[in-house]
């Protein structure tokens, strides 16, 4: 698909005076050094399951009319980018509910400097939406799987639905999208069973899985002790393939360390938030569904966009305020420590 040649937006020249060691042309730099590729958009809190480990079973979802609009999106992209934002990763809730998406992706995509537009889904409807979103020109796709087992399936998601999950991945194959990756949240209790079923699985049909340590951001209690732990995902892993070899990071900012099985078929990966923090690392920002940007996935603070998208303000003070958040984001989460404080919104009403 061809892009449209909409005009980029200057960069935003630096106010006299203005003391922030960062941006000004050399990209969101903040005060650990840490440069800002990575812009992740949650275009709705609304969600079709009710995963236990990010969300509450009852939730009173935002008005439509609290949400960023598509142009509101685009606009606030598009002065992102021309501060040194490469690449876009649309999340939810789940994404794919709010009506329209395809739309949007095609004018992120008419962005001129995007070089990647990603989508991370629970993959309930793709079935009905992996073409269009393919056409409209989305890079890659994240389907969220954590068991093969129907049961287990509806004691996590608090619905059913697996095999529209794996309709959707077949659907996501058949549009043509390639890399597609797996995100498994590795809990205890759930994670002992499935750690090898998933991995047959994805190798037979060429899926990257990545197992993700559960984090304490949803609305359940968590404790240490509900992690699997990377090194025990590995401990199974390797028990049935043979010692797993890690592969240097291509990316050192992608929160996925990487792994070849240890029979050679095939590659997996291990998110490892809470064992192996990655935040020194760490390329992100988000943008919530009603416009809240938040320099880290798990900060106490953030910032209202939307009121500054509705009430005209110029190009130049978006920016101001995209640099002066990065340049206040903190060392990392602080999981390990005795200081750590959970944030407010639970996983569904950011976006992961
Ligand atoms: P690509 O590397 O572009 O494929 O995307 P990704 O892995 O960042 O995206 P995805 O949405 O699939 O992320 C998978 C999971 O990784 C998320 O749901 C989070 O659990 C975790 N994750 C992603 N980004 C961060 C981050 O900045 N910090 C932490 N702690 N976890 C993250
Ligand atoms: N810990 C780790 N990952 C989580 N996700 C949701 N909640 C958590 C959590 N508490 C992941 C989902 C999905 C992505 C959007 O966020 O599995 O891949
Ligand atoms: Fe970045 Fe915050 Fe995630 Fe750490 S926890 S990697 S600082 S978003």
């Amino acid at each position: 698909m061809s892009r449209t040649a909409l005009p980029l937006f200057p960069l935003p020249a630096r106010p006299n005076g203005d003391s922030l060691p960062v941006g000004n042309g050399r990209g969101l730099i903040d005060t650990f050094g840490r440069r800002h590729t990575h812009l992740r958009i949650s275009v709705t809190d609304r969600c079709n399951l009710r995963c236990t480990y990010c969300m509450p079973e009852e939730v009173v979802f935002r008005d439509r009319s609290e949400l960023l609009t598509f142009e509101e999106i685009v606009r606030f992209t598009t002065v992102a980018v021309s501060l040194g934002i490469d690449k876009i990763r649309l999340t939810g809730g789940e994404p794919l509910m709010r009506r329209g998406l395809p739309d949007l992706v095609e004018a992120l995509h008419a962005i001129p400097g995007l070089t990647d537009i990603g989508l991370t889904t629970n993959g309930l409807l793709l079935p009905e939406q992996a073409e269009a979103l393919r056409a409209a020109g989305l890079s890659r796709l994240n389907i969220s799987l954590d068991t093969l087992d129907a049961g287990r399936f509806r004691e996590l998601a608090r619905r059913d639905g697996l095999n529209r999950v794996l309709a959707g991945i077949d659907a996501a194959k058949s549009a043509g999208f390639d890399r597609i990756k797996i995100n498994a949240v590795s809990l205890r209790g759930f994670a002992e069973l499935d750690t090898l079923p998933l991995a047959r699985f994805c190798r037979e049909r060429d899926l990257e899985l990545r197992f993700i340590e559960s984090m304490p951001i949803g609305a359940e209690p968590w404790n240490r002790e509900s992690v699997f732990s990377a090194a025990e995902i590995l401990e199974l892993i390797d028990g049935e393939f043979g010692p797993s070899q890690s592969v240097p990071d291509q990316d050192p900012s992608a929160p996925a360390t990487e792994y070849v099985y240890g029979d050679g078929l095939g590659r997996f990966g291990i998110i490892a938030s809470i064992t192996r923090p990655f935040c020194g690392a760490c390329n992100r920002v988000r943008l919530t569904a009603e416009g809240k940007l938040r320099n880290c996935l798990f900060a106490l603070d953030e910032t209202d966009v939307k009121s500054l998208l509705r009430d005209n303000t110029p190009d130049e003070e978006i920016a101001r305020v995209i640099r002066q958040s990065v340049h206040d984001k903190w060392e990392g989460h602080e999981i390990n420590t005795a200081r750590f404080l959970k944030p407010a919104r639970t996983m569904h009403a950011i976006g992961g």
